[in-house]
């Protein structure tokens, strides 16, 4: 049978990227498989039109709904599809519903489980991603770290050794393979800044969920924007939660629909800090030398913190932190953590396809 992929939210893509164009150089055949936990323009399509992935053999069409409802939605439909098609080996990738849900149906059916993005971990069960990283990498039969870290955990846990494979980072297979697209003076345009400008991204549960927390959130926020010109694409989630608690007011606060890939890039190559609590984007901006301030009480990726631009920081110390960075400016130099160096898919395709 095929190699079946399987993504379901924004941050799944440019992790799939290298590893179907890595295995596809090396004749395998593949099929794409997407679950439909995001949709549409902002937080699909555009992602296949510029990382040349090709549309999915399948889309499941399960959608939003809650922990439960989601998960059991993928659960059953990637059952039905596994038995139809007899995959040699399901990828699934990084931590979100579909990822475990599609990992529990193969290994449910002894098909074979590979995990890319496995072992980190932030010890925080309050966090859903956690949660789905735990169970899903205690079923996944071959283990893809992106960092020494990760590789430590698996083991901790008790997964053996020859299992887990160090490969270096996909999601920055991505992001090197398009640098030359990542255009800031076109994003500075087409925003209208002419001064030093910060972009944020929000939307984990434990920031933009509950109303007080998000209130303190919308007002941190302010104070950033009261130094600088602030850029936020909310992702719907963010959207929705932060609308109830009045949303942005301050003029230097632009509140964007999500960007595609490119753009949004574009946008952090030129930014003097990003404010996030986004996993990816810690790692991105890592590597592209952008300070990355994460509004959260721990990270599951700390190379971002050790070999990287990322701090820790809370709503109370975000508007300092930021104004340290608009002084300081940014790094001239900065540490890359081991095997960031665009050839992570070209690594994991080579272990995939010894093992099919
Ligand atoms: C999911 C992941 C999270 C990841 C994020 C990346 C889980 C548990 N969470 O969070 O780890 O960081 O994706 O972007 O898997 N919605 C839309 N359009 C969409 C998708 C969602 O409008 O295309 C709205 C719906 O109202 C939905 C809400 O956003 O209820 C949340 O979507 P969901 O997929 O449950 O989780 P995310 O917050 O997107
Ligand atoms: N991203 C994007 N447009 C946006 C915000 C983020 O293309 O408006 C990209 C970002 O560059 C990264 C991925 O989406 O590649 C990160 O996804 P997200 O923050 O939604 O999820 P997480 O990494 O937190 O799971």
């Amino acid at each position: 049978g095929p190699v079946l992929h399987v993504t379901g939210a924004r941050p799944n893509f440019p992790k799939a990227a290298p590893v179907y164009r890595a295995l596809a150089e090396r004749g395998v055949s593949q099929q794409l498989v997407h679950t439909g936990q995001h949709y549409g323009q902002q937080m699909f399509d555009v992602f296949l039109r510029q990382l040349d992935l090709p549309r999915p053999d399948v889309d499941l069409g399960v959608g939003s709904g809650s922990h439960a409802a989601q998960t059991a939605a993928v659960l059953t439909a990637v059952e039905d599809l596994l038995l139809e098609r007899r995959p040699a080996l399901l990828v699934v990738y990084g931590d979100v519903n579909s990822t475990v849900a599609a990992a529990l149906a193969a290994a449910k059916l002894g098909i074979r489980v590979a995990h890319v993005e496995a072992g980190l971990r932030s010890f925080d069960r309050t966090m859903p991603e956690e949660i789905n990283r735990v169970v899903t990498d205690r079923i996944a039969d071959t283990l893809f770290a992106t960092s020494p870290d990760a590789v430590a955990h698996l083991g901790n846990e008790g997964i053996a050794a020859d299992r887990i494979h160090l490969v270096g980072n996909p999601m920055i297979d991505t992001l090197l393979a398009h640098l030359d697209r990542f255009d800031a003076a076109k994003a500075r345009a087409e925003h209208g800044l002419d001064g030093p400008y910060v972009v944020a991204t929000l939307h984990r549960p434990a920031n933009v969920d509950h109303p007080a927390d998000a209130a303190e959130l919308v007002h941190a926020v302010h104070a950033v924007a009261d130094q600088a010109d602030v850029v936020l694409p909310l992702h719907p989630r963010g959207r929705e939660r932060l609308r109830s608690v009045g949303l942005f007011t301050h003029p230097r606060v632009r509140v964007l629909e999500p960007l595609g890939y490119v753009e949004f890039l574009g946008l952090v190559r030129g930014a003097e800090a990003v404010v996030t609590d986004s996993g990816g984007v810690q790692e991105e901006t890592t590597v592209l030398g952008v300070p990355c301030l994460t509004i959260r009480p721990n990270t599951e990726r700390p190379v971002t913190i050790t070999h990287g631009t990322n701090r820790l920081v809370t709503r109370a110390t975000l508007a300092a932190e930021v104004e340290q960075r608009l002084r300081a400016g940014r790094p001239r130099t900065w540490p890359t953590p081991p095997l960031w160096d665009g050839h992570a898919g070209q690594r994991i395709a080579d272990v995939i396809v010894r093992e099919i």
